[in-house]
């Protein structure tokens, strides 16, 4: 009878000891997965501002191209940097996808996947300035 019991009491604490640690596991997998909306102005603040502008902002920016918020959407357009509806053949999803270090965008190696693929998905559905 006792052992029933203890029995019973232990299979209880594994069960819920096995889903605490399934539960922390998918938070642990959500923390790095970096979700983004694909949205210019969360491209700006994720990506430019935080990546970009120290070298491509100012009165020189690097490459002659500023990315910082008051110009980015008419540079990226102006210099065909992007193909609306395609980022495939856009420069900027290029850049940022090269597995090239002589041609990656940032220099130092590429930023997380999720924040291409969310660059790639922003300009499929037409690149707008949302
Ligand atoms: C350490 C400085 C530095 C940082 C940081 C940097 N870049 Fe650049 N970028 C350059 C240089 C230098 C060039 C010109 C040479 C080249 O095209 O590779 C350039 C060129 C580019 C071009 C091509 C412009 C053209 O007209 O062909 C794009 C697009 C670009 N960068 C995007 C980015 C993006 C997006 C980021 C941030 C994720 C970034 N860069 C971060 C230095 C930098």
């Amino acid at each position: 009878m006792r052992i029933r019991q203890i029995t019973a009491i232990l299979l209880v604490f594994i069960i819920i000891f096995a889903c605490e640690d399934q539960i922390t596991s998918e938070c642990d997998d959500e923390e790095v997965e970096y979700i983004m909306p694909a949205q210019f102005s969360a491209i700006q603040d994720v990506i430019f501002n935080e990546r970009c502008i120290t070298c491509h902002s100012g009165s020189a920016p690097t490459g002659n191209l500023n990315l910082s918020s008051a110009t980015s959407y008419l540079q990226l357009m102006s210099k065909n940097l992007i193909v609306p509806g395609n980022s495939s053949l856009s420069t900027l999803y290029q850049k940022l996808n090269s597995t090239n270090p002589n041609s990656v965008m940032p220099p130092t190696g590429k930023i997380e996947q999720g924040l291409i693929d969310s660059v790639a998905a922003w300009i499929d559905k037409g690149a707008p300035n949302n």
